[in-house]
């Protein structure tokens, strides 16, 4: 039986990588993976910045109503949490009652730079907030970009989200978004966090993957809870064709949608709500 030894000396200084005495007959999936991670390069620790994808020029910016500094109860808030078993009646229309205002805490601290060892200290997270307006008050129905620096929400894509986004489930799956996802009909936007793939995986090989999951997943936490404290309703539903809808944004080769989050006003339902008290 060998063992687990690098045939070059560790340049990286991250540790001596000839100090494992793994059995390697019953590792070397697991090293193949090691390799291909990575992780003993310390150049290649950093994710960089994603790719933003131009604003189509069809359509206006618009700025964030500014938010008010009040401090948010996150035990209230996540006590209060829904993921909406139906938003409206299922298979409904959405409420006209969600506007910008209501959407403005979630996006507004959605890219706050969080304690992250996979970026410079003190940026944003590698991850980039789109969303698809269908039924939002004082938005036209299109597809956004949310532009944290600016303060400024670009139209990405127009056309009616709704009418897209369907034509994106007959394109993919063959059938309407109705039969795929009866909840997509009465939700009043959906978010699309999107990330570099691309040059993540140059950077962390294979292991890019769940890296970048983790980050979307942190903004995503952070978008439900602050959708809650917004008396909002937010679901992550990622059964959806990733690829159509990263094409309708325009996103760059290498750059795609990682979580959809569906938001709407929950409604009353048959489906039992455990009580959480804060
Ligand atoms: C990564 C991920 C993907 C999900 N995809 C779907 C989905 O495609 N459809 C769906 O109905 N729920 C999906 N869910 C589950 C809902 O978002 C939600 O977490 C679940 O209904 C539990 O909600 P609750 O905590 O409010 O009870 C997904 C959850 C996660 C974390």
């Amino acid at each position: 039986m060998g063992t687990c030894k690098s045939p070059e000396p560790d340049a990286s200084g991250l540790g001596d990588p000839n100090g494992s005495d793994l059995d390697a007959d019953r590792c070397a999936v697991l090293l193949d993976l090691d390799l291909r991670s990575r992780q003993l390069q310390p150049t290649h620790r950093t994710l960089p910045a994603v790719r933003t994808a131009a604003p189509t020029g069809q359509g206006p910016s618009f700025a964030l109503p500014d938010g008010s500094d009040v401090p948010i109860d996150a035990a209230a808030a996540l006590a209060n949490r829904t993921s909406g078993s139906c938003f409206g009646s299922l298979g409904g229309f959405p409420a006209p009652d969600v506007d910008l205002v209501s959407i403005a805490a979630p996006l507004r601290h959605a890219l706050y730079p969080h304690p992250s060892d996979l970026v410079t200290p003190g940026e944003r997270p590698p991850v980039n907030c789109y969303f698809a307006a269908p039924a939002v008050s004082g938005l036209p129905d299109a597809f956004y970009r949310w532009c944290p620096d600016e303060g400024l929400l670009h139209t990405q894509a127009v056309g009616g989200a709704y009418k897209r986004l369907d034509e994106c489930y007959q394109l993919t799956f063959g059938i309407p978004m109705w039969t795929f996802s009866p909840r997509h009909q009465s939700a009043n936007l959906m978010f699309y966090l999107a990330v570099d793939r691309l040059r993540a995986e140059r950077v962390f090989g294979d292991r890019a993957y769940r890296v970048l999951h983790q980050e979307a997943g942190i903004v995503a936490q952070r978008l439900c809870t602050l959708a809650a404290a917004s008396g909002l309703a937010a679901r992550i539903h990622n059964g959806y064709p990733a690829a159509a809808v990263g094409a309708v944004l325009g996103l760059p080769a290498g750059v795609e949608p990682v979580i959809q989050i569906l938001v709407g006003r929950s409604r009353p339902s048959r489906r039992y709500q455990m009580e959480v008290t804060p």
